[in-house]
């Protein structure tokens, strides 16, 4: 059996100070107003936390769960919602929090179905971005890091529901 190694590539220092540079620019950008925060999980439930505790304008907190069909760290275009928000977002300012982009269809398909819900606007923070990966266009309006190819865990990243524990974000070698 392959041993699998991980790397280190961002350490938590670098990601506190990268994590609170983000939410001083959502402060700034929605002053005076009400923030709904919308996880998607599993992944983004620790820089979610992190975020929040660093953003000065009141913030509601909602969650989703959206499942792509095939294996784990490939995604094969068709993605649903396996659990909805229990909020309803018409009128709010809403902005979603996602722990990476890949392909860009997971955001893209989720930010179709909330903007037919009407909120009064809508934007999206992912804390890392493969962006050479995309099948579909797609721009976050807020982004920790962008990133080249390659697997990383830690941080809330899993593989295979392993190393979201990891407080550094690391890559793994050696996957099939
Ligand atoms: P997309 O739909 O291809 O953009 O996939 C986004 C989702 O794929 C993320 O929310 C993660 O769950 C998963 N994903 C993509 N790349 C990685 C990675 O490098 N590590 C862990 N999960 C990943």
């Amino acid at each position: 059996m392959t041993e699998i190694k991980t790397e280190i590539l961002f350490p938590k220092e670098v990601i506190s100070r990268r994590v609170g540079e983000l939410a001083g620019r959502i402060s700034r950008d929605y002053d005076g107003r009400e923030l709904l925060l919308v996880g998607i999980l599993k992944g983004a439930f620790i820089f979610m936390a992190d975020l929040i505790r660093g953003i000065n304008v009141p913030c509601r907190v909602d969650f989703v769960r959206l499942a792509s069909y095939g294996c784990s760290s490939q995604s094969s275009g068709k993605v649903r919602i396996t659990k909805d928000l229990e909020t309803p977002i018409a009128g709010r300012d809403v902005l979603i929090v996602e722990d990476i982009i890949d392909t860009g269809l997971t955001l893209s398909y989720l930010v179709k179905v909330l903007r037919e819900r009407e909120p009064a606007s809508l934007r999206v923070c992912a804390f890392l971005d493969k962006k050479e990966r995309r099948q579909v266009p797609f721009d976050a309006d807020y982004v920790g890091f962008t990133i080249p190819d390659g697997f990383v865990v830690g941080y809330g990243l899993d593989f295979n529901e392993n190393f979201r524990f990891l407080p550094d974000v690391c890559v793994l070698h050696d996957i099939a």
